[in-house]
């Protein structure tokens, strides 16, 4: 078994479909580092700390995580944490050229770091933080596709949710 896996991500903020691959993961590795990173091409609603606390907060019932922020490159973060697998979650084929391309840059960044894909859970194959921040500003439900402490984080950011 591979000891510590890396799961890398913006969460901005943290969905169901993200806390599910979390928790699945954290059964096949004995440490699992869930790791906040800079997507260049994204702008977050949420600052890196608060992205980091609200996922701190959703997931404090596994004891084998730890939660961090980087601001380099994934496989730099993999290296410095030991951790030889980076997990992604595909939900569908339209994630699968990005995911691949990633995939394939950190094998030739790094060649001893693997990248493995889990498949989402179907409930949530259709969500994205994207879609949750587009739902909750204009007024829709965003309840049972989030935890509850993103609920009140898009509260304090302004974003009606009902
Ligand atoms: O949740 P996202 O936005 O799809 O996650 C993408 C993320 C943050 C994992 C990716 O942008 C990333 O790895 N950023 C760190 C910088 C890096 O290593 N870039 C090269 C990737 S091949």
């Amino acid at each position: 078994m591979q000891d510590i896996g890396i799961y890398p991500g913006s969460f901005d903020p943290v969905t169901l479909g993200h806390l599910d691959i979390i928790e699945r993961s954290s059964k096949i590795f004995s440490k699992l580092i869930v790791s906040v990173l800079t997507n260049p091409s994204k702008q977050p609603l949420f600052t890196a700390d608060e992205r980091v606390n609200m996922l701190k907060e959703a997931i404090n019932h596994i004891t084998n995580i730890e939660v961090v922020q980087f601001n380099g490159l994934l496989v730099d973060l993999a290296k410095q944490k030991k951790a030889k697998v980076i997990i992604k979650g595909l939900r569908a084929v339209s994630d699968f050229e990005y995911e691949f391309q990633m995939a394939l840059m950190n094998k030739k960044l790094d060649k001893n770091i693997e990248t493995v894909f889990m498949m989402t859970n179907t409930d949530y194959s259709y969500l994205s933080s994207k879609i949750v921040k587009e739902v909750a500003s204009l007024g829709g439900c965003i309840r049972d596709v989030v935890p509850d402490n993103v609920v009140v984080g898009l509260k304090e950011k302004n974003i009606k949710i009902h």
